[in-house]
């Protein structure tokens, strides 16, 4: 092979990337680069334009407009084979005729690897693995973990330039799908191969990637490490998309002076930090304005005696977990969900208070749900 990407462990840069189906604008002026080396999850719900995404930089699906580059090298025009990606589907198509060496075997011999080659190579790959041992069986005589390994084993083989995976876990059962969630991360980074990775699972994405790229009806909402995205949404979507339960939002109204937020249904009011008054001021929405309190469950306390930081609510349900309990609470005529202890588990109907850690929340401009702080 002389023409196309001949590089390992590349780059990939969408450059004003879009996609249009008829009327469908699929993905939207997708800007997104990737290191060599890093493990991007493409993250969002289902069809935000995710597998698109990775169809187009595959050579799958043709581009209406915009630049795919890998490595570099301009791919728009190149086919599939050209472009050293390999992909790793949802349904891996094993070949069920073949053995499981045949089944690794076979993306070499297509590509004219000479035959004395071929063992050491499968065999390498056979025992990062660990499938070994499973290399006489056939597919149907796999668990569905070991399939999904000898899936993985099809790429790697190769040495591409990089691994496009989009929902590879998903056939999984739950405890299958962490443990093999927990191998993934660790081959990648054993391999060091550059990997866009697929998923609508928040959890997948969050143990997973370096960096997380968040979509939503086909445009890119945010993109940065898991943890930089989970503390500093940049709007109402991905805070509510990150994490389970994702984040609480209190509707309220900002008093004028910026520093209070208030309900008017019973009159009460949370004095709002100081430190945010200057950003409240400063936000397209002048006060009085319509926001919401953005405060995940984990940040949420039940205190004996109500005080200034405090709200009244009412148990609406409580989910005893084992490891923790999940409340779920009526504040104002809102809901609310606080991840409490194991061992307290109130009521239906318990009127208790609750204090959200302003420290560790945000307020959201209500018209256009970006972030203020
Ligand atoms: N071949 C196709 N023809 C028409 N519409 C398509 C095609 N493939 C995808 N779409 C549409 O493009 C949008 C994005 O789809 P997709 O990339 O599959 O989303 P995701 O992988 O995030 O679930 C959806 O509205 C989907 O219906
Ligand atoms: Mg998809």
């Amino acid at each position: 092979m002389t023409d196309g990407v001949q590089t390992t462990n590349a780059t990939v840069a969408f450059q004003e990337v879009s996609k249009t189906f008829g009327h469908v604008l699929a993905v939207n002026k997708l800007n997104l680069e990737v290191a060599q080396g890093e493990f991007l999850v493409l993250l969002g719900p289902s069809g935000c334009g995710k597998t698109t995404s990775l169809r187009m930089l595959a050579g799958l699906e043709r581009i209406s407009s915009g630049t795919i580059r890998i490595g570099g090298t301009i791919v728009n025009e190149l086919p599939p084979r050209s472009r050293n990606v390999a992909m790793v589907f949802q349904s891996y198509a094993l070949y069920p005729h073949l053995s499981v060496y045949e089944n690794l075997a076979y993306p070499l011999r297509i590509r004219g690897l000479p035959k004395a080659s071929i063992g050491p190579r499968v065999r390498e790959v056979a025992s990062l693995l660990q499938i070994d041992s499973l290399l006489e069986r056939r597919p149907k005589q796999l668990s569905g973990g070991q399939r999904q390994r000898v899936a993985l084993g099809r790429a790697i083989v190769r040495r591409p330039a990089v691994f496009l995976m989009d929902e590879p876990l998903s056939n999984l059962d739950a405890q299958l799908r962490v443990h093999t969630r927990g191998e993934l991360k660790r081959l990648q980074s054993e391999l060091g191969v550059t990997t866009i990775y697929v998923t609508h699972d928040q959890a997948e994405a969050m143990t997973l990637a370096d960096r997380v790229a968040i979509m939503r009806d086909g445009l890119l909402q945010q993109v940065g490490p898991p943890r930089a995205i989970y503390d500093q949404p940049s709007n109402m979507f991905v805070a509510r998309f990150l994490g389970s339960p994702g984040m609480n939002f209190l509707k309220g109204v900002l008093r004028a002076d910026g520093g209070r937020l208030g309900w008017s249904s019973n009159g009460y009011s949370l004095q709002l930090p100081s430190e945010w008054t200057s950003a409240v001021q400063a936000a397209p929405a002048s006060a009085p304005a319509e926001v919401y309190l953005g405060v995940r469950p984990e940040n949420v306390a039940f205190v004996d005696q109500p005080d200034e930081a405090s709200l009244p609510a009412e148990v609406y349900v409580s989910e005893a977990l084992g490891n923790e309990t999940l409340v779920r609470l009526q504040v104002n005529g809102q809901d609310l969900v606080a991840r409490a202890d194991a061992n307290f588990e109130p009521d239906v109907g318990t009127r208790v208070w609750v204090r959200p850690d302003l420290r560790r929340a945000h307020l959201f401009d209500a018209a256009n749900e970006a972030r203020i702080i």
